[in-house]
Order: structure tokens, then sequence, then C-alpha cells
């Protein structure tokens, strides 16, 4: 079966494994510090800090902003479900807003149907990668939320997505753009939420390990002590995580280079299928990441089965939150209920071959309706 999604590791990640196991530091460490240094400098992000999920990275990104309790925050309903999650546990209530039908994202004009008196934040979720129209959103002036969990390599006007708003996201989960198997990160152009984020992640502690308390035993004595200060819980990245991170930055062109041609592929050889609404390139002031291709057709549910059957595996990504009997939405989102419907994820990978890419093409093409 051909996947949908994936990620590609190689000997760099290995051997990068290895010498940490080798060096018995397998949790939160030097090799953590190094894949920040590394990851800022890469998408030029002034504060960043990695975490252990792109999920718990989401629910630090709310915490961070103090809103008051009960706060509304506005979030794309077409998106995963730790976006809704983390505003909820963060003792929040999510609003759901709509998308557009070609880029899949939100913008200003939907966003401003769902603000009252108590919008507090805005989340918007640059899906597969393609960058959302940041700067009407931030110019209305509420605190903004970036889901860059597959943007790792987008850019909106120059500025690395996830750096633009106030606290921005990412996900290096075992499908993303740059994996570490699991494992996310936090990005702020304020200095002092980075630091605090860095207290968060460790139990409101901040410094961690063996190296921290012999630091502070040339100032003091009973150097194992410290000072607790505030409640969350645990969010540590491991070295381990970052070591396969570390091996992914170097290795970042070559993939994102293997899913732009998959993606430009799809873009020509599907241009004439009349019954397919193909997913938007990048305007020329964008750079998008590529983290998915979605179609939308008619008969989707047909299409899946039968791609299914010929050794396909797609999917649809994501069913609407406001659907979702959990969150007690009452609101009725056209778009997204479209996109419920006719929107389907057919494979983009850096492991699919060009003859995968031929199957899938040439599978869809002979696809009666
Ligand atoms: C849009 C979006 N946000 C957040 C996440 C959560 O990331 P993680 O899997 O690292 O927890 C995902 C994961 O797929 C995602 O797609």
């Amino acid at each position: 079966m051909i996947s949908v999604f994936g990620s590609k590791v190689g000997k760099e990640e290995i051997a990068n494994v290895s010498a940490v196991l080798e060096s018995q530091w397998m949790g939160f460490g030097k090799k953590v510090n190094e894949f920040e240094e590394k990851f800022s400098k890469r998408l030029g992000l002034e504060n960043f800090a990695m975490v252990d999920s792109g999920s718990n990275a989401l629910f630090m990104a709310v915490s961070l902003l103090n809103l008051p309790p009960r706060s509304e925050i506005i979030l794309p309903a077409f998106t995963w479900v730790s976006c809704a999650q983390a505003i909820l546990l963060a003792g929040h209530k999510p609003v759901f807003c709509d998308v557009e039908l070609d880029t899949l994202n939100v913008n200003r004009k939907l966003i401003e149907k769902c603000i009252t008196k108590k919008t507090k934040a805005i989340m918007v979720v640059h899906f597969a990668g393609k960058p959302v129209d940041m700067d009407p959103i931030l110019e209305l002036g509420l605190p903004v939320i970036e889901d860059a969990a597959h943007a790792v390599d987008s850019r909106y006007r120059g500025k690395p997505c996830g750096g633009i708003g106030d606290v921005g996201i990412y996900s290096f989960d075992a499908v993303k753009n740059l994996t570490t198997g699991e494992g996310g990160g936090i990005a702020t152009r304020k200095t002092e939420l980075i630091e605090r984020a860095k207290i968060m992640r460790y139990c409101g502690i901040g410094k961690s390990g063996f190296e921290a308390a012999a630091a502070s035993a040339g100032e003091k004595n009973r150097w194992w002590e410290y000072n607790i200060k505030e409640p969350f819980i645990k969010m540590l990245p491991t070295n381990i995580a970052a070591a396969i991170g570390l091996a992914q930055l170097e290795k970042i062109d070559d993939l994102q280079a293997w899913r732009k041609k998959i993606w430009d592929i799809y873009q020509s050889e599907l241009k004439d299928v009349s019954w397919i609404i193909r997913p938007p390139d990048a305007a020329d002031y964008e750079k998008h990441s590529y983290f998915t291709y979605v179609i939308r057709v008619p008969n989707r549910d047909k299409l899946a089965r039968y791609l299914f059957d010929a050794g396909i595996y797609t999917t649809l990504r994501y069913h609407p939150l406001h659907l979702n009997a959990l969150y007690k939405s009452k609101a009725k989102l056209k778009n997204s209920e479209i996109l419920n419907e006719d929107s389907l994820s057919i494979p983009l990978h850096p492991n699919l071959t060009l003859d995968q890419v031929s199957l899938i093409v040439e599978s869809i093409k002979k696809f009666k309706s």
C-alpha cells in the first residue's frame, strides 16, 4: 500500500541517534540546544524552543498569552483537533471559523464574522504549508497564534511562517516535512515569552538536569533546591529527538525539493482532468512547504475506495471540528462542510518514487465517477 504521508530518515539520523545513546545522555541536553540554534538560524527565527510535540506546543502557546478565563479564541474548523483541545485545556472557548475553498486557510473576512466582545485571540493554520494572508489579520490588533505544523519551510512576504504572529508552533512528528519522531517547537518575537516557555516546559521549574544543578553548586549549598515559577506540565524534548532533527536539518533542502517535484507533477498531470479541482500554488510573495496535496472531487468517497483497492492510501485531512459533538458548536460553516464531502489528500512525501507518482496519476485519470 502506498502511504499518503511520510518522512524519510537514513544513515545520518541513525548515526546521530547512536552517538546520543553512546553518550548515555538521552533526555534533555546539549543536542536540544544545538537543534534550537540551528533550526532558528535556518528559518530566521528570533526566539525558538523545542518541546515534545506540536500539540503540546499549541497548549503552551495559548497558555503563554495569559488571556482572561473563558476567552473566545477563533480558529479554523478545518484543522487538527489539537488546536481546539489546546484552547479548551487552557480554559478558553474555541470559536470555529470557516476557511477558503481554494487555500483551505482562514482569511480576515471569515475571521471578522466570528469576532465578538469576548474574542481575545486568533489561531491561524498555514494549511498544507500554503501561507495564510497574515498582514490583514495582524491589522485586527488581536494576539495571533500561528500553527505552522505544516509550514516548516513556508514563508510569507520573506518572513518564516510560525515567526510572524505573537506565538507560533511547529510539529516534528513522524509524517512532517522535518521529523524528530515526535517533537514540536515554539517561536515568538518576544524574548520574555521564550524565556517563560523554557521554564514552563520543565514543569514550571526551568533548569533541568545535573549540569544546571552542578552549575549552581559553585554558588550555593543545597543546589538541589529549586523555585517553582508557575504550574505547568512537562514538555521536555530529548537529545534523541534533537539528534534526528539535526540530521533532518542537513537534508531539508533535498527533502523539500522532492516534495516540490511531486507537487509539480500532480499540478501538470491533473491540470486537464476536468472533474478535479487542484490546490493553488504559492503566490510570488510566498513560499509553500508542500506538506500535503489536497484535491477536490465529486464522488470523493468512491475515488478514495477505488484508489485504496489499487493499493493507494488517501485520506480526508481534516474532519471539520465544528461537526464534532464534543465541542457543542452550532456553527454552520459552508466551505468546511463542502470540503468535508469533496476534499482528499493524495500521497505526497519524500519516500514516494516517481513510478509510484505515475501510478497514482494514471489511476486517478482512469477513475470513472
Ligand atoms: C495543523 C496541525 N497542528 C498541530 C498538530 C499537532 O502536532 P503533533 O503531531 O506534533 O502533536 C498537527 C499534527 O498533525 C497538525 O496537523
